[in-house]
């Protein structure tokens, strides 16, 4: 069967090591480098996140940008997220605060992959679904991303990574779990009889998650911006420096995964 155009390859790392893959989220970058908000400059807490995983985790095979990466939805702001990832394979999913087009406009104008499925050698893929809603801050995904998601799964049988801005799951903030990913038993539902979904990778929550259910993994990274403090029934802020999640996918399929602070 024809692979589809939006399907982007990445080879196997010599040596039969893992993929390195880096999750950086929710930068809320700002057009001016300098600017400043709630006392906090988002462009020098996405360079304290990258200085930290080029000493740990560095060259990635591959970045997930998981939304949120623009506070104001301008071009600048991605062209300071692109030059500050050194340009890496990066592919993103639109937050409630970015701009799609902007955003898919400066990833093509740096050379990076507009992929929404890739392949990894032949273990492993990642499927980048759009949660994002027009003027609202929960997130929801349409019926027809929701066939396109079946006829992936159907097609490709490899362990795969669902990665999404709106997570499809709680992580026990009243009101952070309002603004989720409004319909997720219809994602949840969608994915059922296709084992091979291995984890689910959110941005949104600005703290890290890390759960099983069913087989199923659940997983979300602090931001490199503010952070949100677990387990509140109101929005407030964390005083944690800024995070990221690294992930190694296994050429024999076995995955790893933690979350580091640039403390
Ligand atoms: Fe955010």
């Amino acid at each position: 069967m024809a692979e589809s155009p939006f399907t982007f390859r990445i080879a196997p790392p010599e040596g039969g090591g893992p993929w390195r893959v880096l999750q950086i989220t929710d930068t809320h970058l700002l057009a001016e480098p300098g600017g400043e908000r709630r006392g906090a400059r988002p462009l020098a807490r996405l360079e304290r996140a990258i200085a930290h995983a080029r000493r740990n985790h560095w060259p990635p095979h591959l970045i997930l940008a998981t939304g949120d990466l623009a506070h104001d939805g301008r071009r600048e702001s991605y062209d300071l997220l692109l030059r500050t990832l050194a340009f890496r394979p990066t592919v993103a999913v639109a937050g409630n605060h970015d701009l799609p087009w902007p955003l898919r406009e400066r990833l093509a104008a740096h050379g990076q992959p507009l992929a929404r499925h890739l392949l990894l050698g032949d273990a492993w893929q990642v499927i980048l679904l759009e949660s994002r809603m027009t003027g609202r801050i929960e997130g929801a995904l349409d019926a027809p991303q929701l066939e396109w998601l079946r006829v992936l799964l159907t097609r490709h049988r490899q362990p795969a990574l669902l990665v999404i801005h709106h997570p499809p799951f709680a992580v026990g903030s009243a009101w952070l779990d309002a603004i989720a990913l409004s319909g997720h038993r219809d994602l949840l539902e969608c994915i059922a009889p296709f084992p091979q979904v291995e984890a689910i990778v959110a941005g949104h929550v600005h703290q890290p998650w890390d759960e099983e259910r069913g087989g199923l993994r659940l997983l979300a990274s602090p931001a490199t911006w503010l952070q949100f403090r677990p387990n509140q029934r109101e929005f407030q802020l964390d005083d944690r420096p800024p995070g990221y999640r690294w992930l190694e996918l296994g050429q024999d399929r076995r995955l790893a995964t933690g979350i580091e602070y640039a403390e």
